[in-house]
């Protein structure tokens, strides 16, 4: 950190990373981009437009190997995800990573492990933590305002096109479907709310080959599934339920599609929802649910300059992921989410296959 700035690599410059990567290192002053890697030569030129100058290059191993590099985003397909870390690990860099970390726990686990042993700070890109009434839940649920915690609801449809999915409908590229795109994240903050899953009762299913591409062209159909869904038992003696699918049609909402996710406490019960992360529903025995403001204490990390009042509030939550990276290197503490918790929902979404599989509850083995 020579320039007394957090210096950023961006490895993988596709959707996720112009979406709210690079918007998230834009809008942080204790940081800047300076690399970014992509193989895709035609994609790299029309970031430098976007993004403006950094070093440009197509070789992950070149920013793992530089030296005016402190810190790295790694926003590439899942398949790729553990030897970049491992990589950048290596070199002592500073990393995040999209989930899922790998394409099984394995993989997770072996990046977690690689990370704390070389000392570096490591963080799983889960989105959906720093959603303002996500926050504000949490906070319910810790300081006892529901009571005690028995049951956990998260539901999470997407209306995707049935047409090709590219890299993620392949099980060697992307590890599952609906199941490490979209359940894994649910699965994360379910953890984090409620404690550890214990054991799982799991359903995966493929409706649709998805064997053409958007232009009409064939391709090889969807190895993965496209519904996904969870009964979970939590050390703690909660249970939780859990559906996601990307076919739901009629919930397309503008790309947004329908999120909901609930805590019912032996008090009261409350309620997330990506489609208004700014107000959550809280209702107390014998009440109504009803819609609050959350607090403003909650809209954003503290010392952020993001200002909540501007942009989509279903969107722009996410350029805190960057703030907490960053927050992390330069206070010299953990980031949340870590590798590990990146790890341990990978562990609960590996048991939900081999329960799919094998018609039966599975424990989950961390
Ligand atoms: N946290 C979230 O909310 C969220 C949202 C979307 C995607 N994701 C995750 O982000 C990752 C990327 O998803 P995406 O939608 O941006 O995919 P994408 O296909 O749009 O982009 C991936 C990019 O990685 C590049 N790439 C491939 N191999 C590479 C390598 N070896 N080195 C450098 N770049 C390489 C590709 O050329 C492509 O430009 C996935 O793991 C996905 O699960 C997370």
């Amino acid at each position: 950190m020579a320039s007394g700035l957090v210096r950023i690599a961006i490895i993988g410059a596709g959707s996720v990373s112009d979406f709210h990567h690079v918007p998230g290192i834009k809008l942080d002053p204790r940081c800047e981009l300076v690399a970014v890697c992509d193989p895709n030569e035609e994609l790299l030129d029309q970031r430098k437009s976007q993004w403006g100058p950094a070093f440009y290059c197509t070789d992950y191993e070149v920013i793992a190997a530089h030296r005016d590099i402190d810190a790295v985003v790694i926003a590439t397909p899942n398949f790729t995800h553990c030897h970049i870390a491992l990589a950048c690990i290596n070199q002592g860099k500073h990393v995040m990573c999209e989930k899922p970390l790998g394409v099984s726990h394995a993989e997770a686990a072996l990046m977690c492990r690689a990370a704390q042993a070389r000392g570096v700070r490591h963080m799983t890109a889960f989105t959906y933590r720093f959603a303002p009434s996500m926050k504000y839940l949490r906070h319910l649920l810790k300081s006892g305002a529901l009571g005690e915690p028995r049951h956990f609801r998260s539901q999470r449809f997407l209306d995707l096109p049935e047409t090709s999915w590219g890299w993620r409908q392949y099980k060697n590229l992307a590890g599952a479907g609906d199941l490490y795109d979209m359940t894994i994240h649910r699965i994360d903050f379910a953890q984090d709310l409620m404690g550890p899953i214990h054991s799982v009762c799991g359903a995966v299913k493929t409706f649709v080959p998805r064997d053409k591409t958007i232009d009409g062209h064939s391709c090889k159909p969807s190895e993965v599934d496209d519904w996904s869904a969870l009964i979970g038992s939590f050390a703690s003696g909660a249970v939780g339920v859990w559906e996601g699918s990307t076919l739901m049609k009629g919930h397309h909402n503008k790309g947004v599609g329908f999120e909901w996710a609930e805590v019912n406490g032996s008090e009261g019960s409350a309620v997330y929802q990506l489609v208004d992360p700014n107000d959550i529903l809280v209702g107390r025995h014998g009440q109504t649910m009803e819609k609050r403001r959350v607090p403003a204490e909650f809209m954003k990390p503290t010392g952020s300059p993001r200002n909540p009042a501007e942009g989509n509030p279903s969107t722009v939550f996410r350029y805190d992921l960057v703030y907490e990276f960053v927050s992390a290197i330069v206070e010299g503490r953990d980031a949340i989410p870590s590798f590990e918790d990146g790890a341990s929902a990978q562990a609960v979404a590996d048991a939900v296959l081999q329960s799919s599989t094998e018609r039966r509850w599975v424990d989950v083995i961390r």
